[in-house]
């Protein structure tokens, strides 16, 4: 993994350039991401459609799109001379992102109920995501961000950890309440009930979002912002979208639930 890291840069004043470039560039896909949302749905799921590409069987979707976040970052961490990862703050902020796509890679595909399949568009748009996220957020803990002694006592790592923590158990607690709506081999949609969808129609979004918006908090940098805008633009969307669909094909859709932020939105 060094080799093929020196291979690719001179230097590390020019890797940690290119890093900040990315986090700049994910900035500008996430403004892009946000307008062209006004004119397409995200598509996938629910919105899939054939003019993305092939189908691509949901499972395998799920689990090869987004190995790269796992592996990646797993390769950087034990594979390479990473001289920050003996640190605490760093420690702890890595295994954030990797708890995640543990469950997101290695059990969520494979805990999926009926699921439509990927367009061939969306899974390979993800699949390069991930690639580009996992080693942009995890190289730049693992090498190169530097923190105060005492952040991990700070109140903005505090603050931010407790988010992530927070919004993970949303989402996963969302996640199931929705698989458990179809039974083995049923397609079809239901109205979600308990949990936040009391609340909002995107509660697993919610959750996503309060994640990273957490992990942003907690790491302090550009990158882990920039993912943090860039997944807010993605489920933003996708939750009103959602609402807009559950509104027009329920009649007894709870009128009290809003899109994405309890009582507000
Ligand atoms: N960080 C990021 O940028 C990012 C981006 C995208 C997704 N994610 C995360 O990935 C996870 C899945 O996202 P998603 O967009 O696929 O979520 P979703 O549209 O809510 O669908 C999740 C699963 O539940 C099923 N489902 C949804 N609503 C249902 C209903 N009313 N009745 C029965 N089944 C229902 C869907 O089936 P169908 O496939 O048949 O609709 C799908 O299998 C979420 O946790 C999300 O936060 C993260």
């Amino acid at each position: 993994m060094d080799t093929i890291l020196s291979w690719l840069f001179s230097s590390e004043e020019q890797e940690l350039y290119i890093l900040n470039c990315m986090a700049y560039l994910m900035n500008f896909m996430a403004a892009f991401t946000f307008v062209s949302l006004f004119f397409h749905k995200v598509p996938y799921g629910r919105y899939a459609s054939s003019k993305y590409g092939f189908p691509v069987n949901v499972k395998f979707a799920w689990f090869v799109q987004e190995l790269p976040s796992l592996l990646l970052p797993l390769c950087l961490v034990f594979w390479t001379s990473s001289s920050k990862t003996s640190l605490l703050p760093n420690q702890l902020l890595i295994a954030m992102f990797l708890c995640h796509y543990v469950q997101r890679a290695l059990i969520f595909p494979f805990l999926i109920r009926g699921g439509k399949a990927t367009p061939f568009l969306s899974f390979a748009l993800a699949f390069v995501f991930c690639i580009y996220n996992g080693y942009m957020q995890v190289r730049y803990l693992s090498h190169y961000a530097e923190y105060p002694a005492d952040w991990v006592t700070s109140p903005r790592f505090i603050t931010g950890s407790a988010l992530w923590l927070v919004g993970w158990l949303m989402n996963l607690h969302s996640d199931h309440i929705l698989r458990n709506l179809r039974k083995p081999g049923e397609t079809g949609y239901k109205i979600p009930r308990g949990g936040m969808f009391e609340y909002v129609s995107g509660a697993n979004f919610l959750g996503e979002i309060t994640e990273w918006a957490g992990f942003a908090l907690a790491g302090h940098s550009a990158h882990s912002s920039a993912f943090s805008i860039f997944t807010a633009v993605v489920l933003a969307n996708r939750a009103v979208a959602h609402h807009k669909w559950y509104l027009a094909k329920f009649e007894d859709y709870p009128k009290s639930r809003k899109a994405l932020i309890p009582f507000l939105f």
